[in-house]
């Protein structure tokens, strides 16, 4: 398996996001279908698995420590604060952004019991609480380092400019973001700030949520608590003209001999060695495919067709809906 540095570890290329097994997309799994395609992954030599407290608010991270922390020494655990579910006046637990230092210790303490482990290797801050300086959010994950908790520190979805000032404070190992051919929004200023600042850029999303895979989908049999139902892209208006674009898309994956989820993922391997996707997938198989990328060779004058055929010009709809572009950080991307 082809390795990559996230941070001060040596991962497979490719990682296994496990938000997943248990929501966000399609018909959810069984405890048991989510334990085999994390030991599946394992087994195909995957060593980066990133979860989050808010990934069926903490039911990721238990299944992940379930059913890996007997392996726990053979791969890299990333998980993530600061956005988690919190129980509304109806007991009913509603996401929250929270990036308050005690929330930050009190949110990893939980996570080290459900993942079953004394450290997390590496723990991103979800999504920066514009409510708290980033340096207090950072102050308290360096906390956390000194006391042994946690190995490194990541953000997630911040600018440039964020990203800057958290690293002064404690040296920033990864950032995670969006990135696709259809999200291309980390090209403007994070991309650059990474490789500059030595910050590994871990590229969520990376199949475009399934629009980059095979067939079209159907968007108007989502599951009512599919993510994709509040995702402008998604909506039955844009999502038509985004699938005329797939014809040529899958032209191109037939001319280079690969399946049209490796032709994705293989693009943004060739967008720099600091670049590291994770793909989500409730599959075993789907998986299995996806790491097939790490053999696809792109030559310059594919990737140039790619990067004219799909690119924000080219994509109809916003990635997020206005509530969560207004979570993310985007004063200087
Ligand atoms: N930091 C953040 O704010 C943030 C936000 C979103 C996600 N993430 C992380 O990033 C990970 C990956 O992102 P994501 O799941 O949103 O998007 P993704 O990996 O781009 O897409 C996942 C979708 O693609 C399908 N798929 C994957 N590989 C396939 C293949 N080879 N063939 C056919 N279909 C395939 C999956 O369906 P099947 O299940 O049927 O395979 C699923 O519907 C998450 O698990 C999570 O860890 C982080």
């Amino acid at each position: 398996m082809q390795q990559r540095q996230l941070g001060p570890f040596s991962v497979s290329a490719i990682g296994l996001g496990c938000m997943n097994i248990c929501h966000a997309y399609g018909t959810p799994i069984s405890q048991e279908e989510a334990g085999r395609v994390l030991l599946a992954a394992l087994d195909a030599g995957v060593t980066h698995f990133d979860t989050a407290a808010l990934y069926g608010f903490g039911v990721s991270e238990t299944l992940v420590g379930q059913f890996l922390s007997r392996h726990r020494s053979q791969f890299t655990l990333a998980s993530k604060c600061g956005m988690t579910g919190v129980p509304n006046e109806q007991g009913v637990k509603v996401r929250v952004i929270d990036g308050r230092p005690a929330t930050i210790k009190a949110t990893c303490e939980e996570a080290l019991q459900r993942l079953r482990t004394d450290v997390i290797d590496l723990y991103y801050l979800h999504r920066w609480d514009k409510k708290v300086p980033i340096e207090d959010s950072v102050g308290a994950l360096a906390d956390l380092v000194r006391e042994g908790k946690i190995r490194s520190i990541g953000l997630s979805e911040v600018s440039a400019a964020t990203l800057r000032r958290a690293h002064a404070v404690h040296p920033i190992a990864a950032l995670q973001t969006e990135y696709s051919l259809w999200s291309r929004n980390a090209e403007i200023a994070v991309l650059a700030a990474c490789k500059e600042l030595g910050v590994s850029f871990v590229a969520f999303s990376p199949v475009a949520r399934g629009f980059l895979c095979g067939a079209p989908l159907d968007v108007t049999a989502f599951d009512a608590k599919d993510i994709r139902r509040a995702m402008p892209r998604f909506s039955p208006e844009n999502y038509a003209k985004n699938q005329a674009l797939l014809p040529a898309y899958h032209a191109i994956a037939a001319e280079v001999g690969c399946t049209p989820a490796q032709l994705a993922l293989a693009w943004l391997l060739h967008q720099g060695p600091h670049i590291l996707p994770i793909v989500g997938t409730r599959s075993a198989d789907h998986l299995k495919d996806g790491l097939g990328a790490l053999s696809v060779q792109l030559p310059a004058s594919v990737l140039a067709q790619l990067d004219a055929l799909i690119n924000s010009q080219t994509v109809h709809g916003d990635r997020y809906n206005a509530q969560a572009n207004s979570e993310v950080d985007t004063e200087v991307f």
